[in-house]
């Protein structure tokens, strides 16, 4: 089994271990225990999955990648649980309000909300801007926003309940992680 093989099957293991990880949860207490995050338990992201469970196994996986290869993991572990603090249900924000393209606007409210409650820095902005390329034209600025698509569109398969062969994950895999 090829080396990056081995790391995805690693990742989608060790994802759900996040809370006993204490240098993980150091770098993001102050958002895990905000109300706002935790506000997002209210709404399912996929299946059974809430935005913010989907949030943490994003963010953890980043965090991993991130740190297997010497980068920045701690922004990529704030950005990751905040990529998706649009704070409504998608499942009925069209009906409700006529917006019917949230797959294209959502990561720039993500983005604005996480600046308005975290204040975070214009490097953790992009990652979050930028989560959804190539849907949205402009891909991340810095390495580590394309460790929060690989984690954000894998956990979204699962989440799904897809049965995810390898030379899917291969597929998806970004060049630019080697
Ligand atoms: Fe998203
Ligand atoms: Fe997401």
């Amino acid at each position: 089994m090829n080396a990056g093989r081995v790391e995805r099957e690693e990742l989608i293991q060790k994802s759900a271990l996040w809370a006993q990880d204490q240098e993980y949860i150091d770098c993001v207490r102050d958002i895990l225990e905000n109300k706002v995050f935790q506000s997002m338990d209210q709404f399912i992201q996929h299946g059974h999955t809430t935005c913010k469970d989907h949030c943490i196994q994003v963010s953890y996986i980043a965090y991993q990648m991130c740190k297997n290869r010497g980068w920045d993991s701690r922004s990529a572990a704030r950005a990751g649980l905040l990529h998706d603090l649009f704070l409504y249900d998608w499942h009925t924000h069209a009906r409700e309000t006529g917006e019917h393209f949230h797959g294209f606007t959502h990561p720039r409210v993500a983005m604005e909300n996480a600046v308005r409650y975290f204040q975070i820095p214009e490097k953790e902005q992009n990652m979050i801007l930028r989560h959804m390329w190539p849907l949205t034209p402009v891909p991340p600025r810095y390495k580590e926003g394309y460790t929060i698509l690989y984690a954000d569109k894998l956990c979204g398969l699962t989440e799904f309940g897809a049965h995810i062969k390898a030379w899917f994950l291969v597929a998806l895999w970004p060049k630019q992680m080697g």
